[in-house]
């Protein structure tokens, strides 16, 4: 009987993404390897000013570049001021579900504010972690993270934590400007190899010039790695990469 019970426990905790195959640990004391350079400290709410941004084509290429359609379901995570989630509101319509998620509940209400006075409703609201996006379960078909990546204080474990969020044949979108990570940047190769290091795959890659950085979409892994089976990228001081070395 207490087999039984035992049994239907640990299945109950599979099917509600508590435990993943081959790991029986509590996912608040799940242990992750610290990123191999520096974290940009938060120092905006908004990467620059927005008639720059939209005179270089940057929010409507990016879009258009994802495949942003009515019907999908997009977080725009780290949304700050909100170019991102202003714009994705604008494309899908009132009926859409767009999440507007950020870890700064000032930047947040502002946010709000600003929505409510351009006349745009239906927006969801979210107050992340700085390594949790406390995304709901199977709810998110392109998460998209502009100019955020470099500020996240361990990428390993918020899109370890940002997976069980992410439907069938979900994307994630990274917009960021090739420099180093401590300069507000990350280099390509640095991101590539941190997303690699979870089993995340990136399957495309454009630069958005005139507008500033590039653009990565990668698709997650059916199944997470156990943590403990997690490699962290090894770079120099500017983050280039030097190779996965450690254990
Ligand atoms: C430079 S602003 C970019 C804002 C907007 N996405 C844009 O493109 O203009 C970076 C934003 O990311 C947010 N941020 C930083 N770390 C974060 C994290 N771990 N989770 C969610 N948001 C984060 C900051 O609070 C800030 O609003």
């Amino acid at each position: 009987m207490m087999l039984q019970v035992c049994r239907y426990l640990v299945l109950f905790l599979l099917a509600t993404d508590h435990l993943s195959a081959g790991e029986t640990v509590d996912q608040s004391r799940l242990v992750f390897p610290t990123p191999d350079r520096p974290v940009a400290p938060i120092v905006s709410s908004a990467y620059s000013d927005e008639k720059t941004r939209d005179s270089n084509g940057e929010a409507r290429r990016v879009m258009d570049r994802i495949g942003i359609r009515p019907g999908l379901r997009v977080a725009d995570i780290g949304a700050g001021d909100g170019y991102y989630t202003v714009r994705l509101a604008r494309r899908l319509g009132p009926t859409s579900t767009i999440y507007a998620e950020d870890v700064k509940s000032d930047y947040l209400k502002r946010l709000e504010a600003r929505l409510e006075k351009e006349g745009i409703r239906g927006v969801r609201w979210v107050l992340g972690l700085p390594n949790d996006p406390k995304l709901m379960l199977n709810s998110i078909d392109v998460a998209l993270l502009s100019h955020v990546y470099h500020e996240i204080e361990n990428p390993y474990e918020f899109f370890y934590r940002l997976r069980p969020a992410l439907a069938a044949d979900a994307r994630v979108a990274i917009i960021d400007v090739d420099r180093p990570t401590r300069d507000h940047g990350t280099p390509p190769a640095l991101l590539r190899c941190e997303f690699e290091a979870l089993g995340y795959r990136q399957i495309d890659f454009v630069s958005l010039d005139p507008a500033d950085g590039y653009l990565a979409i990668f698709v997650p892994p059916p199944e997470l790695p156990p943590v403990s089976l997690i490699r962290p990228c090894v770079s120099n001081a500017i983050g280039d990469i030097q190779g996965r070395k450690r254990k």
